[in-house]
């Protein structure tokens, strides 16, 4: 593990922090994809912590949702795992190699939350580029970055979030939605048209730094 994730949770306690409109923001994208379905969904969350961007908005929509949240830490995962309804299975896992999907893909609505600021930008190109193995067909990805966030790991100049979009409509997305907020935070949403993809030989996507 990187580091101790449970300060940066701390963000959260205050409801108008950058943090907590993220957050509401990812769960309004995630509540419009749930509610636009017309058929049950699958989910993986990469990175899921303890799970508050995407549980409470499956209970207030009553999707029908299966799949699976990967969150390495185990206090986390065991908060996620709590709130977890029947049908979405939280793996204390390495959410940086394809293995601990196993079984769970192609998902319909793939969170990358909080992902994409910790890694390499080869690693955030490495995942955007798998992201097609690991979608289904129309399937959607909920990804965030920060402006800038403290010691930066992407070496991009300018915003690194405009990166990630670029390695997005590079690999053959769609941009459904973009947000910028001025407080720093993006959230996009892109989906993948084509058929799911066979995956990379490298089954490992991304690294915290
Ligand atoms: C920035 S937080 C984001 C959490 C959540 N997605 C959110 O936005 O609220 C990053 C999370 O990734 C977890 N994490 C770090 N490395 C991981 C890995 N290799 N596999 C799975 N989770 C990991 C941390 O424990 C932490 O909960």
């Amino acid at each position: 593990m990187s580091r101790d994730w449970h300060d940066w949770y701390r963000g959260y306690d205050d409801p108008s922090s950058s943090l907590s409109r993220r957050l509401e923001t990812v769960r309004a994208c995630l509540e419009s994809l749930l509610r636009s379905a017309d058929r049950p969904l699958r989910l993986l969350s990469l990175c899921a912590g303890d799970g508050r961007d995407t549980l409470p908005v499956v209970a207030a929509t009553g999707a029908t949702v299966t799949g699976v949240l990967v969150e390495l830490d185990p206090v986390l995962a065991g908060r996620a795992r709590a709130a977890a309804p029947a049908g979405l299975e939280v793996r204390t896992a390495d959410a940086g190699t394809a293995a601990s999907y196993a079984g769970g893909v192609p998902a319909d609505v793939l969170l990358a939350c909080g992902v994409f600021g910790n890694v390499s930008d080869d690693d955030v190109a490495r995942t955007v580029t798998a992201l097609p193995s690991l979608l289904a067909p129309g399937g959607c990805v909920i990804w965030t970055r920060g402006r800038r966030v403290p010691q930066d790991p992407s070496t991009h100049a300018g915003d690194p979030a405009e990166l990630v979009r670029s390695l997005f409509a590079d690999a053959g997305f769609e941009e459904v939605s973009y947000v910028a907020d001025e407080s720093g935070f993006r959230v996009g949403v892109h989906e993948w048209p084509g058929p799911t993809r066979t995956p990379p030989a490298e089954g490992r996507l991304f690294s915290f730094v």
